[in-house]
């Protein structure tokens, strides 16, 4: 798939931009301020419904501004569509080809991957962004998963609630039941998940690189409803004194590990290479999965990447359409973008 168009109106500092996009390796370059993430960030909301950054919908409104719009233009295969995703006062629309849409519906025609060269290390350090990450890998590759991810948390903030207000340890058990089917099949189809990317990463870098999965619940008897169940009634007791709950698929860990050292233990350099090859290795994964490539966003492409790590990515992505921002040109990419509108707007920020 390829973004072949992009307009964007009222969205942050880009009151109004129309690019056009070569299906191949794209930059958008300028100064600081210029907007640059903020172009990969209405890519990734038209993707997957929400920000990479934790914002509400009404910030990312222009400040002078009351809505924002964004449009772009998809090519899968030969089938050209059209993705819109707007915010006003009364709320977040999503449409596919004019007609009102959901994240799921968008999702088939388009699937951006996001890498942020400048907060990988937030990544690598926080559980909770990691399992985001594998997450988002997952909606990806399989279509069912998204269905279980949000059943299982509307049951979960439903028993997590039944927990704060009640001691009724009886009315508890039907929750448990609901939220231990629901986890089986999250946690099964992780770890089928993880068994493939690691194979991939195998493949194509060798075997130094893993992704270790550590589900909450104990797999060593296997993954069924019913030995989840079995552990979440002997969680009830500590779940009712802590008024929350606290073993699930929620909870779950990815761990990373390059020659079985953890990664957090490389630099951040190193760090950054052995992510990206975990990128990299997803990004293969899918295209067998789904016979194309999804598009990868780059965020800061340069930043601490020496020029050995930028030939890796180019080589090592060639069918791809990349879309990759950085305060320098660069003349390997075949389409260049030169953003020029953040000098302005910096100034009317500090004005006003
Ligand atoms: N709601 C908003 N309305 C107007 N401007 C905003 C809004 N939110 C953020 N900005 C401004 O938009 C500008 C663009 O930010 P962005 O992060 O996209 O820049 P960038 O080109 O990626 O810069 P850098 O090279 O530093 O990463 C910033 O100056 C920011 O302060
Ligand atoms: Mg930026």
């Amino acid at each position: 798939m390829i973004i072949q168009t992009l307009e964007l109106k009222g969205f942050r500092n880009l009151t109004s931009l129309d690019i056009s996009l070569s299906s191949q390796k794209n930059l958008i370059y300028g100064l600081n301020g210029a907007g640059k993430t903020s172009i990969l960030e209405a890519i990734f909301i038209l993707g997957f419904g929400k920000s990479f950054l934790k914002v509400k919908k009404s910030d990312l409104v222009n400040f002078d501004m009351n809505a924002f719009f964004l449009k772009m233009g998809v090519l899968k295969g030969s089938i050209e569509t059209e993705l819109i995703a707007s915010f006003k006062k009364n709320g977040f629309y999503l449409f596919l080809n004019k007609k009102n849409s959901n994240v799921v519906e968008l999702s088939k025609y388009f699937y951006p991957v996001f890498f942020s060269s400048s907060n990988y290390n937030r990544t690598i350090d926080s559980v909770t962004e990691m399992r985001k990450v594998i997450n988002r890998f997952i909606f990806g590759v399989h279509s069912l998963y998204i269905h279980y991810i949000l059943s299982y948390n509307k049951l979960l903030k439903q028993k997590n609630y039944l927990l704060k207000t009640t001691k009724n340890v009886l009315e508890l058990n039907s929750w448990n039941h609901a939220i231990s089917e629901m986890s089986s099949k999250i946690v099964d189809t992780r770890m089928q998940f993880i068994n493939k990317l690691n194979h991939e990463i195998e493949n194509k870098f060798g075997n130094h690189l893993t992704i270790l999965y550590k589900p909450s619940f104990d797999t060593n008897k296997g993954i069924s409803d019913d030995i989840f169940y079995q552990q979440l009634e002997k969680t009830k007791n500590l779940e009712i004194k802590n008024q929350k709950s606290m073993i699930g698929p929620h909870l779950d860990d990815f761990e990373f590990y390059f020659k079985s050292i953890n990664f957090k233990f490389y630099s951040s350099g190193e760090r950054k290479l052995h992510l990206l090859m975990i990128y990299i290795a997803f990004i293969e994964l899918f295209k067998k999965t789904k016979n194309q490539y999804p598009v990868f966003l780059i965020d800061d492409f340069d930043t601490t990447f020496d020029n050995q790590n930028i030939d890796f990515l180019l080589e090592n992505c060639p069918d791809i359409q990349v879309v990759a921002t950085s305060v320098h040109k660069f003349k390997s990419f075949d389409n260049l973008i030169e953003l020029k509108c953040g000098n302005k707007d910096l100034k009317r920020v500090k004005n006003g």
